[in-house]
């Protein structure tokens, strides 16, 4: 007997076999012609008939007269039928839904990250993959850190990715200086400050805030302040860019601040690392993190760090246990440090190669001309927006190339130009955070999306939605004022060359 067979037969009738699998009759006639019940129904089959008909019977004989044919595309069979004999049968945690591979649609990313990778980083990441202590891969690693060195401008031997991204990079540098009891100062004027507080708390330190406004650099007479009140503070913390705002903060005077009063520092360069002047050695920054995925075009879901040798002996010296296993300064040396390489943590080899190609590129292009690229197109998207009457929210001394804020246009609903940007043309720009939520717009140009072409795109793109919004804007001002300040920076480079051809004539 087939089972469509031991089925009527334990029913009674072909209309209670329907009755019983809410089917129309017409289906289970069906099945009788043709001998078999389809696959799909092998586990209700089993549960309806309390396990006389196994869901094995069902499968077996379903796939013998009707072999599973695989196909690119679901089109209605189900893909997820175990194969003949397998013990593993139809598994209740599968997903219900039918998935596909995913394929991201191309968007043009400007906003306050991730940026769009770059064409040979992602080729690079597409190589086949190789263990993360094959000598072929420790090579890589050296030079990777040579490379971080170059963009970091610094001789720190301990320069390396931590696997994670800029969050950990920032947690990495807490846990290993700050130890519960300490005093620690953080300069607040955005989202990531506030992070740092937090994170100084959980190492069971007291914070000492020096705030500032949102959108206003941190104060270096606050900090010598707050100092003066907390002689026995041993740590200073503060943001460099500040992306919540677009505000550029004075790194060197802050560390050199901190110095004069026997503190550390701990800089968080995750926006300002490869879009903006960051020099470790001449700054003289104690702990500096960033992240793969900002002005650096990786994939997200690296840090790099740069700690000095002074940090590096203070964590060594620390009697009490470093509260994290996997940040442990100590270990993670045996994997990135300079001699040995030991197991520590599976390392993200693809995403290293990535990193590694990231870097090589900003290497190419060579780093000043990587940071004059950034603020050329800063100049002439300002241009552009200011042409269409957006305000930014930083004064001009202190913003940030990479990260412009404007404040949104009145009368127009914010999220929907975002909304639109997005569907209409593939354009992701950011929204303000926290206070600032719903009163500006973020517009990144960071790493391979900061090109001529994308300013281009995004002026043209957000007059038109505007102008459709009833913004008054006259589409194709923003265009011009753009292309006018290209062109006044052309003229005053060619001009700045021919002064120096002749010169060394
Ligand atoms: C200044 C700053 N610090 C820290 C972070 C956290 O980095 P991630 O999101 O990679 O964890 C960000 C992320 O945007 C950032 O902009």
């Amino acid at each position: 007997m087939n089972c469509v067979e031991r089925l009527v037969d334990i029913f009674g009738s072909q209309a209670e076999v329907a009755r019983r699998f809410s089917l129309d009759r017409a289906v289970v006639n069906n099945w009788v012609k043709s001998g078999y019940v389809p696959a799909r129904w092998a586990m209700e089959v089993e549960q309806v008939t309390g396990g006389d008909v196994t869901a094995a019977d069902v499968l077996n004989e379903a796939t013998e007269r009707k072999p599973i044919r695989l196909k690119s595309r679901p089109d209605g069979e189900n893909l997820y039928i175990p194969t003949v004999g397998s013990d593993t049968m139809i598994n209740e945690y599968a997903p219900s839904k039918r998935i596909s591979s995913f394929h991201p649609p191309q968007r043009t990313l400007l906003g306050p990250g991730p940026t769009e990778i770059h064409p040979r980083v992602l080729t690079t990441m597409s190589q086949p993959a190789i263990g993360y202590l094959d000598p072929v891969f420790v090579d890589m690693m050296e030079e990777l850190k040579s490379l971080l060195r170059y963009v970091y401008q610094t001789k720190n031997p301990l320069t390396f990715p931590i696997s994670g991204p800029g969050s950990v990079g920032m947690e990495f540098c807490f846990v290993n200086m700050v130890a519960p009891g300490d005093k620690v100062i953080v300069c607040r004027n955005g989202v990531f400050g506030g992070r740092m507080i937090e994170n100084v708390e959980r190492c069971g330190a007291t914070a000492i805030v020096v705030e500032d406004k949102w959108g206003e650099p941190v104060d270096p007479q606050k900090l010598e302040d707050a100092m003066k009140a907390n002689p026995d503070a041993r740590l200073v913390a503060f943001v460099h860019a500040e992306t919540s705002t677009g505000v550029l903060s004075d790194a060197k005077t802050l560390v050199e601040i901190a110095h004069k009063h026997d503190a550390l520092t701990i800089v968080d360069a995750v926006t300002s690392l490869g879009g903006c002047e960051v020099r470790v050695d001449d700054w003289k920054f104690d702990a500096v993190y960033s992240a793969s995925q900002k002005c650096l075009s990786c994939t997200p879901g690296l840090s790099p760090v740069s700690i000095s040798e002074r940090v590096v002996d203070f964590v060594k010296g620390r009697k009490d246990k470093i509260h994290s296993w996997f940040m442990d300064m100590n270990l993670l040396l045996g994997y990135w440090g300079a001699s040995t390489r030991t197991y520590h943590h599976t390392a993200p080899t693809n995403s290293l190669f990535g990193l590694h190609e990231a870097l090589l590129l900003i290497r190419e292009e060579g780093l000043e001309n990587c940071w004059a690229r950034h603020k050329r197109h800063h100049i002439a998207l300002k241009a552009g927006l200011e042409a269409m009457n957006l305000k930014f929210l930083v004064d001009p001394k202190y913003q940030v190339p990479e990260m412009n804020a404007v404040h949104c246009a009145a009368g127009v609903n914010e999220a929907e130009v975002r909304k639109r940007l997005l569907n209409e043309f593939g354009i992701e720009i950011g929204a303000g955070l926290g206070p600032l939520a719903g009163k500006i717009w973020r517009f990144g140009l960071m790493g391979y999306s900061c090109r001529p072409d994308n300013v281009m795109l995004c002026l043209s793109a957000l007059g038109s939605v505007l102008e459709d919004m009833g913004y008054p804007v006259h589409v194709g001002d923003a265009e011009s004022a753009a292309h006018a300040a290209y062109a006044s920076m052309h003229t005053t480079e060619a001009a700045a060359k021919k002064r120096k051809t002749a010169k060394a004539a």
